[in-house]
């Protein structure tokens, strides 16, 4: 049984993280996808929110296990028996960044493995916080979200109803 997670924000769910969702999917028996009440992030949307949006996000899906993790993630890995951890990488930057955590989560799990899932070129340049700036101005973001979530994101960001 091969279990993967995808770690991560979410802060919104972007078109760019649903399609690494829906690749690892495919390539093993259980995913969790698990949402990080990020303490280094002030996020706008609450953690139950962003677990809630994904879930939405992946209707055709609903083997896929959406949950959210306190706490290193090297010991959720540890809990849930993981086989890999899945992160998307856009750039060479997504990926410096990327490889220092996989490094360090090697160091404190050596059973650790991360797989990287190039992201598909159009999504490259979509990230949360360009999906927050263009909601706020009540912009279109339709080719940036799942449409399943893109009003909920709109009537929060336009309406400047701010969470910590
Ligand atoms: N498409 C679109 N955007 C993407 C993306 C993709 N495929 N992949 C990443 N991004 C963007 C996100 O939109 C987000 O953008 P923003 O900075 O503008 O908001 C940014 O990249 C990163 O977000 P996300 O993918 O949600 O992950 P993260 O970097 O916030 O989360 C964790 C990283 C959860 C894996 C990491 O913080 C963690 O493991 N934390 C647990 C504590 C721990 O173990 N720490 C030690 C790690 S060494």
């Amino acid at each position: 049984m091969r279990t993967y997670i995808y770690p991560g924000t979410f802060d919104p769910p972007t078109n760019g993280h649903m399609d690494v969702a829906r690749r690892a999917a495919r390539l093993c028996d259980r995913l969790i996808i698990a949402v990080l009440p990020n303490r280094n992030k002030k996020t706008v949307f609450s953690v139950d929110e962003r677990v809630e949006m994904v879930r939405k996000s992946l209707p055709d899906l609903p083997e896929v296990e959406v949950t959210c993790f306190q706490g290193l993630l090297a010991d959720f890995y540890r809990q849930v028996d993981a086989s890999a951890v899945v992160r998307g990488s856009r750039s060479e930057s997504d990926f410096r960044l990327e490889a220092e955590m996989a490094v360090a989560n090697r160091l404190l799990n050596t059973r650790f493995e991360t797989i990287f899932l190039l992201s598909r070129i159009e999504l490259s340049f979509t990230s949360s916080s360009i999906v927050r700036e263009v909601a706020s101005y009540g912009g279109d973001i339709s080719g940036m979200v799942p449409a399943e979530i893109s009003t909920e994101i709109l009537e929060r960001l336009s309406t400047g109803d701010k969470q910590s």
